[in-house]
C-alpha cells in the first residue's frame, strides 16, 4: 500500500501522518480543501478526484467527529472509498464519546480494513488549537472541575497512525490513546507556566460560563454548543485513566506533557 489519502492533510493530526508517510518514502495525497487534491466534506463531487488511485486512507474529520452530522459524512466518505478501491482506513476518534461511535461504526462496516484511533485531549490544544488564546491571555476558563485527563502529543497519535496504515498487525482494532500521564487543568497550567515563564493559571467555570465566553472569544456560534457539550461530556471523570495502547503499538513511553511544553514554547507561540 503506497498511496494513502490523509484526509484533514493540513491539520493538526493530517500534517504529521503526512509527513511520516513521506519519510517512509510513501505516496500522500493531501485531502483539504485548499489541498492539492481539493476535498471538501460539505461536496461529494470533489470526493472521486480525491480517491482515484488510492488504497489507504487517514480520516480526520471536521469538524469534530462527535457533532452532529459526522456520521453520516464519514460514513458516505467510506462507502465512496471502498467503491473506489480503498483497502485501508484508518479514523481518528474521540475518546470515550458516544456521539462518535455511530462514525466509528460506519467505517467498520464500509468493507475494508479498518483501525479507530480514539485520542485522547490532544496537548496541542494548548498550542495550536482553541486554548492557544487562554495560554496567551493567562486564564484557562473550562466547565472541567478538578478533573484529570491523559493529554497525548500529537507526535505520538501520528506515529500510531503512520504504524497502522503501513503494518498489517493493527487492523480490525479499536485503540484508546493516552499519554503517559493524567494532568489536572491546574497541573497543566503549572506545567505552562514554568515552559513559558508566565503566569496561566486555570479557572474552573460553569458550561453557561464557558459558552458565553467561548462566544465573546470568536468560536462559530453554531459550534459553541457542541462544544460545550463534549468538553462536559469528556471531562466527567470517565476518561481519567492510562490505557498504555500507544505503548502497545508503539513500544517507547508515550511523550510526556513536561516535554511538549518545553518543545512548543521553543517554537515562540506562547511568545506574544
Ligand atoms: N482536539 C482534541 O483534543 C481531539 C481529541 C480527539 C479527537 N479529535 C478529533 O480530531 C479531528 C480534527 O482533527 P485535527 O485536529 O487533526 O484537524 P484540524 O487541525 O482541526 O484541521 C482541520 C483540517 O480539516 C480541513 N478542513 C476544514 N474544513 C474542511 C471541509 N469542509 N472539508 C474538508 N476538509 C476540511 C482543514 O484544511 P482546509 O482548511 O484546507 O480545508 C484542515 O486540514 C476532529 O474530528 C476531532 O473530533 C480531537
Amino acid at each position: 500500500m503506497t498511496n494513502t489519502l490523509v484526509l484533514g492533510g493540513t491539520g493538526k493530526s493530517g500534517r504529521r501522518v503526512a509527513a511520516r508517510l513521506r519519510e517512509l518514502g510513501r505516496s500522500v495525497r493531501i485531502g483539504s480543501r485548499s489541498g492539492a487534491s481539493r476535498f471538501d466534506w460539505d461536496d461529494d463531487a470533489t470526493w472521486p478526484g480525491a480517491l482515484a488511485g488510492v488504497d489507504s486512507a487517514y480520516i480526520s474529520y471536521y469538524p469534530d467527529i462527535s457533532f452532529p452530522g459526522a456520521a453520516d459524512r464519514v460514513g458516505a466518505f467510506a462507502r465512496a472509498a471502498v467503491n473506489h478501491g480503498v483497502q485501508r482506513m484508518v479514523l481518528l476518534s474521540g475518546r470515550g464519546e458516544p456521539d462518535a461511535e455511530p462514525a466509528e461504526a460506519a467505517v467498520r462496516e464500509a468493507g475494508a480494513e479498518w483501525t479507530v484511533l480514539r485520542s485522547a485531549w490532544f496537548m496541542q490544544n494548548f498550542s495550536e488549537h482553541f486554548l492557544l488564546g487562554p495560554v496567551l491571555d493567562g486564564v484557562i476558563a473550562l466547565p472541567a472541575g478538578d478533573v484529570t485527563e491523559p493529554f497525548l502529543d500529537l507526535d505520538d497519535l501520528a506515529e500510531v497512525a503512520v504504524a497502522t496504515l503501513t503494518r498489517d498487525e493493527h487492523t480490525s482494532a479499536t485503540f484508546e490513546l493516552t499519554g503517559p500521564r493524567l494532568l489536572s487543568f491546574a497541573d497543566a497550567a503549572a506545567e505552562l507556566s514554568r515552559a513559558t515563564g508566565r503566569e496561566v493559571s486555570y479557572v474552573a467555570v460553569t458550561p453557561e460560563q464557558y459558552a458565553a465566553g467561548a462566544v465573546a472569544a470568536g468560536i462559530p456560534v453554531e459550534e459553541v454548543t457542541p462544544l460545550t457539550e463534549l468538553i462536559v461530556r469528556v471531562l466527567d471523570g470517565h476518561n481519567a485513566h492510562l490505557t498504555g495502547d500507544v505503548e502497545r503499538v508503539l513500544g517507547p513511553r508515550a511523550r510526556d506533557f513536561t516535554d511538549y511544553a518545553s518543545a512548543a514554547a521553543a517554537t515562540g507561540v506562547w511568545a506574544r
